[in-house]
C-alpha cells in the first residue's frame, strides 16, 4: 500500500493552504506580540463560528513566531479531554518543562509556584491520599500564576490557547486568574473560541472577553476573491466570476464550507462551474459532512479502520494503541495513517510521534456514524488497553465515563477512584463525582461498596450536598474505625449546614460524637457542634440555653483548643465575657500545634480577639492562620479568614489593606462559593469603601445579589449595619434608621450584644440625630457606654462616648470627648481615633478655643490622610478652614506626601519584600506594585529601595 493509490481528495492539507483574507487580524496579533515583548501583556481573543479560520489563523501566527527568544506556549483544547483538571494547562507547559533541567526547574518552582507543581506533575497520587476536604484550586492557580510570572521573567511568553470555549474547568480558571493579572507582565494571551457551541463556562469567558485590554478579533466570511484563492488550490485552476458568486452565496463565505463544497465537486469529478453545483446536495455543514464520508468510502477498509480507532481514542494517542483498537499490526495501521493523511484527513503532529485530525469536525462526522453500542464497546476496549500501555488513570477513566454505567470489571472500579482522587485533589470535584458513580451498582450499594460510598459522598460535598448526605449517611452503618467516622460524621454535618439542615446538623453531632471512641475526636466534634448551631438562629438559640460554655480549661489537647476557641468565639458577642473569651483565645493560640491544629478552630479564637477590641492581636492571628491555609490549600476558610482580617484592619484604620483584603478574599472564593456569608466581607467592603470616599464603590457592593439564605445569619445583621450607613452617607436618614434598627433588633436576637460586635448602634445614633431624636441617640450612646465599660472594649467606649457627645454642647461636650480621647490613648484603632480629634476640634472651635482647635484638627488632618480616610479628611479640612486657619498646602513630595497605598507598599518593600511578594499579598499586578514604588522614590527623594529603611524600617517615625 503506498500513498500513490489514494487521491488528494479531500483537500484540507493545511500546511499547504494559503491563507486568505487574513492579512488584518495577522497585523493586529503581531502587533500584540512585539507589545508583549516589549513588556507590556495582552489578550486577543478570536472569536467566530465552526470553520472560519481560528486554527488556522492561530497556526500561521505560531509558524510565523521567531523560535528564539520567546516561549511559545500551545494548546488545543478538545471536548473528550474537557473533564481532566488543567488538561490544557499541562499542554501548555508540558514542552517547556521538558527542555529544563532539574535546577532551573526547582527555581521556576519555588515559592508562591510551588503549588504549580500540583497541576503539572502527572505523577499519581500516593495510595493513601485521602480525598481534600475543599475546593484545592486556589492554591494551585494562584501556583500556576507565578510560575508563569517566573518563566516570563526568563523570555516573552505567547501562550496560545484554541478552542477555550472547551477547556477544562481548571485550566479555564487559571486563564482567566492570568487574564486579570496579565497587565505588567511579558505575556501575550491568545484564544480562540467556537461561538455557537456551549462552552465549558461562559462567564469565565466572558470575564477574559471584558479585559480592559482584551482585543476581540472577529475572522469575517472570505471575500469573492478568497474563494478564487481555494477554487485554485483545490482544482489548480480558476473558475469564473459566476461560479465564486455562487460558491459565496451557498456558503456564506465560510471557508470550510467553500473548502467543502469545492471538495464534494472534485470528488464527484465535476469542474468548478454553476452547473455542476445541483450536484451538491446537502446544505449547510452537511457538504462537510458528506465530504468527509465520501473520502472514507473510497479507503480500503484497514484506513477507515484506523480512523474510527483515531476518532474514539483522540488526538493525544500513542499510534501502538491506536493500532491495537483497530485490530491492525503497526505496519499496516502506518501505512493507513499515510493515506488518510494523503486525502487530508489527518496530520502527523509532536513531531511524527502522533496523529491528529486535521479539524475536530473529521472526528465528529466519524463518531456519529458509529452504531452506540459499538461506540461504547470501543471505549471500553480503549480503556483496557490504555491501562495495559501505562496510561494515567485518568485517561483510562475518560474512556470508562463514555461507556453506560455501571463499571462493573474490578479493574475498571480501580482506575475510577484512583482518577476520582486524582480529580479531587486538582481541583475537579465535580468529575470525581461522576467516576464514582459509575461504580456503584445500579440496583443500590452494598456493603462491599461502602469505601467507593464514603468516597463518594465527601466528593460530593461542594457539588452536591444533598446526595452527599445521602451517601454518607448509608456509608455510618459499616464505618466504625474513629478517624474515618470522625471523618464521615464532619463532614455529614458540613454537608447538612451546606443543605441548609443546621439544626440536623447539631442534632447529628451531638448524638453520634459518642460513637467516635475516642475522646479527642469526640471534643473536636463538640466543637464542631457549637460553631455549626451559629449558622442559623434556632440552632443557636438551642445551644444557647443548653451549653454551658466553660472556658476555662487548660487546652493541652486539639481537641480542647477547639472546644475552648469554640466557645471563646461565641462568648466574646458579649461584653461581659470578651476579656475571658480573649483570654481563652490566646491560650489556645498560643499553645496551638502547626499541622494538629484545625485552621477553622484558630480562625474562631482569632475572632475572639477581634470582638474584645484587640484588632491588632487578632491581625496578627489571622495572619498565622492564613499561612497555614495557604500552605494546605483550604480554599474557603482561606477566603473567611481574609475576609476576617479584613474587619481588623479597618478597625486597624487601615483603609487601603482592609479594602486590599476584601477584594483578596472575593478574589479567593468567588460570590458564588461563599454562599450564606457574602454578606461579610461585603460588609467590611462598604465601610472601608465609605470611609476612602469611594461611595460609588459603596453602592455597587451593597446593590450585589446575595443569596436568599443569607438572611437567616448572623452575617447579615452586618451587612444590613453596612447598608444603614451607607443611607445615612446618601442623607436618607429614614431608610437608614430602618436597616440599623433592624440590624440591631437581630443582634440581640442573636445575643451579639457587645458594642464592639458592631457599630450599628453608632450608625442609628447618628441616623436619630439627623431625625431631630437627640434622646433616642442619647439613649444607644448611655447603653453603649456602659457595655464598653463592663467589657473593657476601650475602642467601643470610644465610639460610644463620641456619640454621646454629640448630644451634649459646649462644655460638656469637650468633657465627653476628651474622655473619649484618652480611652482611645494606646489604643491601636487610629480610624477611630482620627474621627475623635476631628470632632474634639471642631468642639474646640465651637468653644472659641481657636489656636487649640487649629492644632488639634491639624493632627486629625494628618492622620486621617494617612489613612486614606478621604471623608475624614475632607471633613476636617473643612473644619479647619472655618477656623479661619490658611488652606493646607497638599505636600507633593516627604513621605507625607505618599498615598495610603503608596505607603502600604513602600512598607512591604522596606520590610524586604520583593515586587512579587508584595503583588502577592495585596493582590495587585507586580506592575502596579513597580509603579507605586516609582512614585514613591520620586517623592521621598532615595534611588531605591535600599534607600527606604530611612523611611519606614524599624525606628522610622513614618506609619
Ligand atoms: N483564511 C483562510 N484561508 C484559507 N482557508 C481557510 C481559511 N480559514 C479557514 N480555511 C479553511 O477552513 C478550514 C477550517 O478552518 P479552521 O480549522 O481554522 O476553522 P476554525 O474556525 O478553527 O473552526 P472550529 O470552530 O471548528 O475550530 C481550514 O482547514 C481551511 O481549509
Ligand atoms: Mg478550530
Amino acid at each position: 500500500m503506498t500513498d500513490g493509490i489514494y487521491t488528494e481528495a479531500f483537500e484540507c492539507r493545511r500546511d499547504r493552504l494559503t491563507l486568505v483574507n487574513r492579512e488584518e487580524e495577522m497585523s493586529s496579533l503581531t502587533a500584540l506580540v512585539q507589545d508583549a515583548r516589549a513588556g507590556s501583556g495582552g489578550i486577543a481573543l478570536l472569536e467566530g463560528v465552526v470553520g472560519i479560520g481560528k486554527s488556522l489563523l492561530l497556526d500561521r501566527l505560531v509558524s510565523a513566531l521567531p523560535a528564539d527568544g520567546l516561549y511559545v506556549l500551545t494548546a488545543r483544547c478538545d471536548a473528550l479531554e474537557h473533564d481532566f483538571p488543567f488538561g490544557v494547562v499541562r499542554q501548555l507547559f508540558e514542552p517547556v518543562l521538558a527542555t529544563l533541567d532539574e535546577p532551573q526547574l526547582t527555581q521556576l518552582l519555588s515559592g508562591s509556584a510551588r503549588t504549580a507543581a500540583q497541576a503539572l506533575s502527572g505523577e499519581k497520587l500516593p495510595g493513601d491520599a485521602l480525598l481534600p476536604t475543599e475546593d484545592m484550586s486556589y492554591a494551585v492557580l494562584h501556583g500556576l500564576y507565578w510560575f508563569t510570572c517566573n518563566l516570563a521573567a526568563e523570555a516573552p511568553l505567547v501562550i496560545v490557547v484554541d478552542d477555550a470555549h472547551c477547556a477544562d474547568m481548571a485550566s479555564l480558571r487559571f486563564l482567566t486568574h492570568l487574564a486579570r493579572r496579565i497587565e505588567g507582565l511579558p505575556v501575550l494571551l491568545v484564544l480562540s473560541q467556537r461561538t455557537g457551541d456551549e462552552a465549558t463556562d461562559a462567564a469565565l469567558l466572558s470575564d477574559i472577553a471584558g479585559q480592559p485590554l482584551c482585543r476581540v478579533l472577529r475572522p469575517g466570511p472570505l471575500t469573492h476573491q478568497g474563494v478564487g484563492h481555494l477554487v485554485k488550490t483545490v482544482f489548480g485552476h480558476e473558475a469564473d466570476d459566476e461560479f465564486h458568486e455562487a460558491c459565496l452565496a451557498i456558503t456564506g463565505g465560510n471557508p470550510l464550507l467553500v473548502h467543502s463544497l469545492l471538495s464534494v465537486l472534485r470528488l464527484g469529478g465535476r469542474p468548478p462551474t454553476v452547473e455542476g453545483l445541483p450536484y451538491v446536495t446537502a446544505h449547510d455543514g452537511a457538504f462537510f459532512h458528506e465530504a468527509v464520508r465520501s473520502v472514507l468510502q473510497q479507503q480500503p477498509e484497514s484506513a477507515a479502520a484506523a480512523a474510527r480507532a483515531l476518532a474514539v481514542m483522540g488526538d493525544d494517542a500513542l499510534p501502538e494503541v491506536c493500532a491495537r483498537l483497530a485490530g491492525l499490526d503497526d505496519a499496516t495501521h502506518s501505512a493507513a495513517m499515510r493515506a488518510l493523511r494523503s486525502n487530508g484527513l489527518v496530520s502527523e503532529v509532536d513531531d511524527g510521534r502522533r496523529w491528529s485530525f486535521n479539524h475536530g469536525l473529521i472526528r465528529e462526522v466519524i463518531v456519529t456514524d458509529l452504531p452506540p453500542e459499538q461506540l461504547a464497546q470501543a471505549h471500553r476496549h480503549a480503556a483496557r488497553l490504555l491501562l495495559d500501555a501505562g496510561a494515567r488513570a485518568e485517561q483510562v477513566a475518560g474512556h470508562l465515563l463514555m461507556t453506560p454505567l455501571p463499571a462493573t470489571e474490578d479493574w475498571a472500579v480501580t482506575v475510577l477512584r484512583e482518577a476520582a482522587r486524582e480529580a479531587s485533589f486538582r481541583g475537579a470535584p465535580a468529575l470525581a463525582v461522576d467516576l464514582l458513580r459509575h461504580c456503584l451498582p445500579a440496583e443500590g450499594p452494598t456493603p462491599e461498596d461502602t469505601p467507593v460510598l464514603v468516597e463518594l459522598g465527601l466528593a460530593e460535598a461542594g457539588v452536591d450536598p444533598q446526595a452527599s448526605v445521602r451517601h454518607l449517611q448509608a456509608a455510618l452503618e459499616h464505618v466504625h474505625e474513629p478517624p474515618l467516622r470522625f471523618r464521615l460524621l464532619s463532614s455529614l454535618a458540613s454537608g447538612l449546614i451546606r443543605s441548609g439542615q443546621s439544626l440536623q446538623a447539631v442534632r447529628l453531632l451531638a448524638e453520634e460524637a459518642p460513637t467516635v471512641r475516642d475522646a479527642d475526636l469526640q471534643r473536636l466534634l463538640e466543637g464542631q457542634r457549637l460553631m455549626a448551631s451559629a449558622e442559623d438562629l434556632t440552632s443557636f438559640t438551642v445551644t444557647l440555653q443548653e451549653y454551658p460554655f466553660d472556658i476555662s480549661r487548660p487546652g493541652d489537647t486539639p481537641g480542647e483548643r477547639a472546644l475552648i476557641a469554640a466557645g471563646a468565639g461565641l462568648c466574646s458577642v458579649r461584653a461581659v465575657r470578651a476579656q475571658e473569651s480573649a483570654a481563652a483565645a490566646r491560650r489556645v493560640l498560643e499553645s496551638s500545634v502547626p499541622g494538629v491544629d484545625s485552621p477553622f478552630f484558630l480562625t474562631t479564637a482569632a475572632t475572639a480577639l477581634l470582638y474584645a477590641g484587640l484588632p491588632d492581636e487578632a491581625d496578627a492571628a489571622y495572619q498565622r492562620v492564613m499561612d497555614i491555609t495557604r500552605q494546605s490549600q483550604r480554599l474557603l476558610l482561606h477566603g473567611l479568614c481574609q475576609a476576617l482580617r479584613a474587619e481588623a484592619h479597618y478597625r486597624l484604620g487601615a483603609l487601603s489593606e482592609a479594602l486590599a483584603a476584601t477584594r483578596s478574599a472575593l478574589n479567593v472564593v468567588p460570590p458564588r462559593h461563599w454562599g450564606r456569608t457574602l454578606a461579610l466581607p461585603v460588609a467590611t467592603q462598604i465601610h472601608a469603601l465609605i470611609d476612602s470616599g469611594d461611595l460609588a464603590g459603596a453602592d455597587a457592593a451593597a446593590a450585589q445579589a446575595f443569596p436568599s439564605t443569607s438572611l437567616d445569619t448572623w452575617q447579615w445583621n452586618e451587612f444590613l449595619c453596612a447598608r444603614g450607613r451607607l443611607r445615612l452617607t446618601h442623607q436618607d436618614p429614614k431608610g437608614a434608621l430602618e436597616d440599623l434598627l433592624e440590624a440591631g433588633r437581630r443582634q440581640h436576637l442573636w445575643t451579639r450584644t457587645s458594642p464592639a460586635v458592631s457599630s450599628w448602634w453608632f450608625w442609628a445614633g447618628r441616623a436619630h440625630l439627623a431625625l431631630g431624636a437627640p434622646a433616642a441617640a442619647r439613649e444607644l450612646a448611655e447603653d453603649a457606654v456602659e457595655r464598653a465599660r463592663k467589657g473593657k472594649l476601650t475602642d467601643a467606649l470610644g465610639a460610644g462616648l463620641r456619640l454621646l457627645a454629640t448630644t451634649e454642647s459646649g462644655a460638656r461636650k469637650l468633657g465627653v470627648l476628651e474622655e473619649a480621647l484618652s480611652a482611645l490613648d494606646g489604643s491601636p484603632a487610629r480610624l477611630e481615633r482620627a474621627r475623635t480629634l476631628v470632632d474634639y476640634g471642631s468642639t474646640l472651635h465651637a468653644c472659641g478655643r481657636t489656636e487649640a482647635a487649629r492644632e488639634t484638627l491639624r493632627q486629625g488632618l494628618d492622620l486621617a490622610y494617612a489613612l486614606g480616610a478621604a471623608q475624614l479628611h475632607a471633613q476636617a479640612n473643612d473644619a479647619l478652614l472655618a477656623t479661619g486657619a490658611r488652606p493646607r498646602r497638599v505636600t507633593s513630595s516627604g513621605v507625607e506626601s505618599l498615598t495610603p497605598s503608596e505607603a502600604q507598599v513602600a512598607r512591604m518593600a522596606a520590610a524586604g519584600g520583593t515586587n512579587r511578594e508584595i503583588a502577592e499579598e495585596l493582590f495587585v499586578t507586580q506592575r502596579t506594585v513597580e509603579q507605586h514604588l516609582t512614585s514613591v522614590y520620586r517623592k521621598v527623594g532615595v534611588s531605591g529601595r535600599r534607600g527606604l529603611g530611612r523611611f519606614f524600617g524599624p525606628g522610622s517615625t513614618a506609619k
